[in-house]
């Protein structure tokens, strides 16, 4: 399938990139410490819409995330660093890939921790959704992510069909 934004000048991946770094506080944990998954998820999305807001230069809302891990246990007082960027353009959609870290710095450790593929939609103040721009991937990495971006869709839409059917 063709990705048509014939208007729009298309940009590089390199301009959606983004990060956003939170500290783990109490109040994001659970009793034992550990960061509550749902905390993660809600940073994973704002990190998302980061990238998703650079690119498009538009609102945007959350169409879908699709499947996540949480890879280790994150505890209070640790650095939760979110990296994230646009891997590809359709047509009012965008897959942002949101890639998350974890750093102490008292005992010297960086894990990744958790990634995640979000699909945001690109709309106006009224809510009607609008065309993006195609992204231009530059680098090895950059064109891997936007190839695979097409077979996900591919799924996802596969998936979304099959559960509407189901009702
Ligand atoms: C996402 C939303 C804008 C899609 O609108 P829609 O009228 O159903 O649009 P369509 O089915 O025609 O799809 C529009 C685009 O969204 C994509 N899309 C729709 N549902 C999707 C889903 N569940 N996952 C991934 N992409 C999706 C389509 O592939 C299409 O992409 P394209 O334009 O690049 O080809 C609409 O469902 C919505 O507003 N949802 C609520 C969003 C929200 O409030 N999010 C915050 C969480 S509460």
């Amino acid at each position: 399938m063709s990705d048509h934004q014939p208007c729009l000048p298309a940009r590089p991946v390199r301009e959606s990139q983004s990060e956003m770094a939170e500290i783990v506080l109490p109040n994001d944990a659970n009793p034992l410490n550990a960061l509550l998954g749902g905390r993660l998820m809600h940073w994973i999305d704002l990190a998302g819409a980061l990238a998703a807001h650079r690119h498009s230069r538009q609102y945007v809302v959350t169409a879908s995330i699709d499947h996540l891990d949480f890879l280790f246990p994150v505890r209070v007082g640790d650095l939760v660093i979110l990296r994230s960027s646009v891997n590809r353009a359709f047509h009012t959609s965008m897959e942002v890939g949101v890639k998350v870290w974890v750093e102490n710095y008292l005992v010297n450790t960086s894990h990744h921790v958790s990634s995640a593929y979000l699909t945001f939609v690109a709309i106006d103040k009224s809510g009607t959704r609008i065309s993006v721009p195609a992204v231009v991937p530059e680098t090895p990495e950059e064109n891997r992510r936007y190839e695979d971006a097409a077979r996900r869709r591919e799924i996802r839409r596969a998936e979304y069909n099959r559960r509407r059917q189901q009702g």
